[in-house]
């Protein structure tokens, strides 16, 4: 027993490891596009999937989703999720999302084929690790763009977007009038701190 404990206590550590390696990787491919130094912490981690269940909704479209941190703690949480569906530009990332994780679909694309994603019918949670701050500008006004549209799409659909930072201001400025951004949980335990953004649509 205590072996078989230790043996599962080598295993995570080892994929830790490699999660580290892997990160540090696509950061140096394109600094922009990750914006960070480190993946997701387990209290970023644990703190995004709060929000996930606090939205209710059975439906999740993560973007950006890296090397797959807060995927992880998503799935492991036990919620009821009929459809999961991660999204990731670097091929390399990808890899090792299929490889973690056969039982979910894993997309090599821009976050911005989100809209294309989303069934109408289903309140969906769009969970972003997508780096604003540091995206390049037509990327990031592109994604951000889609994103409030996607918000739009169907009835309680909802953007948990994290941001890098403890300060008041939300990822992006959106033109739709009927959105309201909230903040949902600051995150001081990450490198760097974070703070959990909610995006809904205030419309009837
Ligand atoms: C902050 S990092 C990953 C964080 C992730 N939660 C983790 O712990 O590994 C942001 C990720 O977004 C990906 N990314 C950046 N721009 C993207 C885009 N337009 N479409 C899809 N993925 C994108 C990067 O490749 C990177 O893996």
């Amino acid at each position: 027993m205590e072996s078989a404990k230790r043996f599962s206590r080598l295993g995570v550590t080892a994929s830790v490891t490699t999660e580290a390696l892997l990160f540090a990787g696509a950061l140096v491919r394109h600094p922009g596009m990750v914006g960070a130094i480190a993946p997701a912490s387990r209290w970023l981690s644990r703190a995004m999937t709060r929000a996930v269940q606090a939205c209710g909704c059975s439906h999740v479209i993560e973007v950006g989703a890296g090397t797959g941190s807060i995927t992880r703690t998503i799935l492991a949480s036990g919620m009821h999720l009929e459809r999961y569906c991660a999204v990731e530009r670097d091929p390399v990332l990808v890899d090792w999302l299929r490889a973690r994780h056969p039982g979910i679909e894993v997309l090599c694309d821009c976050a911005s084929c989100v809209l294309e994603l989303i069934d109408t019918q289903r309140a969906t949670a769009i969970v972003s690790s997508l780096p604003f701050r540091s995206l390049p500008a037509e990327q990031a006004s592109r994604c951000a763009s889609v994103f409030s549209q996607a918000v739009c799409a169907s009835p309680g659909t909802v953007l948990i977007q994290y941001s890098y930072g403890l300060g008041d201001s939300p990822p992006f400025a959106t033109s739709e009038a009927t959105l309201r951004w909230t903040l949902f949980e600051r995150v001081v335990l990450n490198l760097p701190p974070a703070s959990i953004w909610l995006l809904q649509n205030t419309s009837p």
